[in-house]
């Protein structure tokens, strides 16, 4: 029995464990034999014989028990080794995505004006005449409208070819001055070569306040700031224009970032490279929206046209193809 024992003890597997379970209970097993012999024993010795042969049975299935569950518990620590995966792998083939960079531009955008706190407001796509056009000063037939080839619904609604209407959805909306909005979004114009597309991004902005304090020179100021942080150290020119719903208006340029302001095909040999529209309401818009005794500055420019020249990218429509390889080179 010690050498049973022994060999329980050690046992390395739960093949080696059953083989000896059944050399003690299978059919010839030491234990069954042990219970056979049971019958052939003497009346007086029966009672101390089964007492014997139940202890054993109970020590050695005891053991073989124990045994059995300490031999599993290394089998599933072994297996569990196997299937582990290291989480912590660097895994190279990974493809991680970038920002359209028509988005990264419009963010970068955001940023500025953000931190100069300006807050950002929102329109819908689908405009009415009155925010789109007519309340900035725009009325029908006007031969400025003609300047935005304009998608129309049956409704009479359109897909806003500006996003100066939020200017006084915001007005409205504030219903008070101070304003100090910018409005980033799509707008839509029935345009389509190099450089135009009929679905683009404008970043609108608008500063008002009560009494007379707001002058082109706050304006000047704010768009000279925001065109260093855009573009770095060029040069910023305002050149006389005209918007309906500024006056004065005025466009703005930079010095070409691709010659440096000598003159090359990109800036047509002038040396700058007109970047936005801006100017001081037209008191016309706030009468629109019935403010009184109220001054501001309004701009309004295209981002996908900062993001051709902050990455250099000569056919606008490529932003649009959906050519995975362009967004590749941006990760
Ligand atoms: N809405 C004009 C356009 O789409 C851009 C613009 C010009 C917006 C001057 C303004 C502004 O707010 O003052 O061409």
């Amino acid at each position: 029995m010690q050498e049973i024992k022994a060999k329980i003890e050690a046992a390395t597997s739960l093949d080696e464990i059953e083989k000896i379970r059944l050399e003690l209970f299978g059919k010839k097993g030491v234990i069954t034999e042990l219970f056979a012999q049971l019958k052939s024993v003497s009346a007086e010795q029966k009672k101390e014989f089964a007492k014997e042969a139940n202890q054993k049975r109970d020590i050695f299935s005891e053991l073989i028990g124990a045994k059995k569950s300490a031999l599993e518990a290394i089998a599933q620590k072994e297996a569990m080794k196997k299937e582990a995966i290291d989480v912590t792998l660097f895994n190279e083939n990974v493809a991680s995505g970038a920002l359209h960079p028509v988005m990264e531009t419009m963010d970068k955008i955001i940023d500025y004006f953000v931190s100069q706190n300006f807050s950002v407001e929102s329109g819908p796509l689908i405009e009415d005449d009155f925010h789109n056009f007519e309340a900035l000063n725009l009325p029908k037939y006007h031969p400025a409208r003609d300047m935005q080839d304009t998608f129309y619904l049956n409704s009479g609604e359109l897909l806003r070819t500006h996003t100066s209407g939020v200017q006084i959805r915001t007005m409205e909306k504030f219903k008070t001055p101070p304003v100090r909005m910018i409005a980033p979004g799509a707008v839509f114009r029935r345009d389509m070569d190099l450089t135009h597309t009929p679905m683009f991004h404008q970043v609108e902005g608008l500063v008002v306040e009560k009494g007379a304090n707001v002058s082109f020179a706050n304006l000047k100021y704010i768009l000279e700031d925001f065109l260093h942080y855009m573009f770095g150290d060029v040069k910023v020119r305002f050149r006389p224009s005209f918007f309906p719903f500024t006056e004065p208006s005025t466009e703005v340029d930079i010095s070409c970032i691709f010659c440096g302001g000598s003159g090359c095909r990109v800036c047509k040999q002038t040396g700058w490279l007109e970047v936005l529209g801006s100017g001081v309401v037209d008191p016309n818009v706030f009468k629109a929206v019935k403010w009184s005794d109220v001054s501001g500055y309004a701009f309004g420019l295209g981002v996908e046209r900062f993001a051709m020249l902050l990455h250099r990218i000569p056919d606008l429509r490529s932003l649009f193809e959906g050519d995975i390889r362009l967004l590749e080179q941006f990760k």
